[in-house]
């Protein structure tokens, strides 16, 4: 099997520079000669950077939003590159970037794989409409252009099409979700198994139920978008916006294990690997484990 990389030197979804350095840092920390050990042919273009070129001088806030017109010009030059990867039936693995690339990269899979469903491991639900963010930051929104909940359209993103429904989306890891998230997430009756629902059943059950709510007949092609923050700032610190009392490194690691073995994993995103934020350690522990994470979404196991 051949698995495609895309590194998405991006931080325009979010206002802290050194984000777009992610990418670069998991591919000097050898994550590409790591899944190539695991067995994968790596189809990687190599250029740095990518995507900071697509960005506008001039990007003027649009009602709330930040950066629109820089984030919707680098997701989509990026649903195009991970379109093609998985036309070619490669895993489609990106690494970003703040976690706004996702609607690229959904978008991508999605335009091949019709019967997609998407895990979102995160701290954040990131679904936030361009009227309720309270930030304007856009790595708070990928979830709602996916799913169409921008009404009306909003003109930069009119290329977006609506690829997700409720029920195609489960979250793991949740616990800082802004008043008017909860309020879609109810209404929507979207899943989510918060850090609440980890402590209950365990990360063990927790995945069963995820997997069994999004995939109920093991069928569908699965996208995982794995937003680094989901994991403790004790495991991760380097990311943009970090909250207390996150998943464990193994709960993290065995959720990419279990996911990885149902044999229908298709792409996978790394994201908010801040190699600027923390000191030097913080760093190598975020950029470690981001790859740590990344191979066991490709089929590393402990024995
Ligand atoms: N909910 C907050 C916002 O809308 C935080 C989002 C953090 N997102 C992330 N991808 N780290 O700004
Ligand atoms: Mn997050
Ligand atoms: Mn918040
Ligand atoms: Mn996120």
């Amino acid at each position: 099997r051949t698995v495609s990389v895309v590194g998405v030197d991006f931080s325009g979804g979010q206002p802290k520079a050194g984000v777009d350095q992610g990418p670069f840092q998991m591919v000097q920390f050898g994550v590409l000669d790591q899944i190539k050990e695991l067995g994968w042919k790596v189809n990687f273009d190599g250029t740095f950077p990518n995507f900071q070129k697509l960005v506008p001088t001039e990007d003027p806030d649009i009602g709330r939003m930040k950066k629109p017109r820089a984030v919707s010009s680098v997701t989509r030059a990026l649903a195009d590159k991970v379109r093609l990867a998985a036309q070619k039936g490669h895993f489609a693995l990106t690494l970003g970037g703040d976690h706004s690339i996702a609607i690229g990269t959904v978008s991508g899979t999605a335009a091949v794989h019709k019967d997609l469903c998407v895990i979102w491991v995160d701290a954040h639900a990131d679904i936030n409409t361009v009227e309720s963010t309270d930030s304007g930051n856009l790595h708070g929104c990928p979830v709602s252009f996916l799913m169409g909940l921008n009404k009306p359209d909003v003109p930069q993103f009119e290329w977006v099409q609506p690829c997700l429904t409720p029920d195609r989306i489960v979250y793991i890891g949740l616990r800082d979700v802004d008043p008017a998230e909860k309020k879609i997430l109810k209404e929507l009756g979207i899943k989510a198994f918060s850090m609440h629902e980890v402590d209950r059943y365990g990360i063990g059950k927790v995945v069963d139920m995820a997997l069994e709510h999004v995939n109920p007949h093991n069928n569908r092609p699965i996208h995982l978008s794995f937003d680094v923050d989901a994991l403790d700032p004790t495991v991760a610190p380097a990311t943009g916006t970090p909250v207390r009392g996150g998943l464990t490194f193994r709960e993290g690691h065995y959720i990419c294990e279990a996911i990885a073995e149902t044999g229908l994993l298709v792409a996978m995103d790394m994201v908010e690997v801040n190699p600027a934020l923390g000191d030097d350690n913080g760093l190598l522990q975020t950029v470690t484990v981001g790859c740590s994470l990344v191979r066991c979404g490709l089929g590393e196991t402990l024995l």
